[in-house]
């Protein structure tokens, strides 16, 4: 994991942060008004967003992450090559958790897929950016290659 400055950002990354952050104002968060924003580049080259939304069971709330990744299933494409969300850390880093992880590993082959991360402050202001990678978010990850004879 190391921290980046929105200097080091690249023009792919820069539009995904945009999306991102104005997804999140659309997550529907009530309960824990805890509001993710989440942009997937697809293989594609098309950018996907998901924001969170939750339900008054407190079971059925989908994930920004998973939201972006069906969207980007939904469109077609089974390849992430970057993920990045949005997200309010006030007293530790903020990464995705681990059912978003395993959904990310789901589409790709690539230990080292780049996931930043991007954490606000109380008033949604950029704190801290991090960037890290599935394998270092979800070592020895679960895969099909676990139980099927390919
Ligand atoms: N949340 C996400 O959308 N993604 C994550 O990886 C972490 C948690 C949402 C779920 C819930 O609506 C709120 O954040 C608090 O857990
Ligand atoms: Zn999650």
């Amino acid at each position: 994991m190391k921290t980046l400055l929105l200097n080091d950002f690249t023009e792919i990354e820069l539009q995904m942060l945009e999306l991102a952050t104005t997804v999140r104002e659309n997550a529907y968060a009530p309960y824990s008004h805890f509001r993710v924003g989440a942009a997937v580049l697809g293989i594609d080259g098309e950018i996907y967003t998901g924001c969170n939304v939750e339900s008054a069971d407190f079971t059925l709330t989908s994930h920004a992450e998973c939201v972006a990744i069906d969207s980007m299933v939904k469109h077609g494409c089974h390849e992430i090559k970057l993920l990045l969300i949005v997200l309010e850390s006030l007293h530790a880093p903020s990464f995705p958790c681990g059912l978003c992880r395993q959904k990310t590993s789901e589409f790709t082959d690539n230990n080292d897929l780049k996931i930043i991360s991007v954490n606000l402050d109380s008033e949604s202001k950029i704190s801290k950016i991090y960037e890290t990678s599935l394998n270092e978010l979800l070592p020895n990850r679960f895969t099909s290659e676990n139980f099927l004879n390919l």
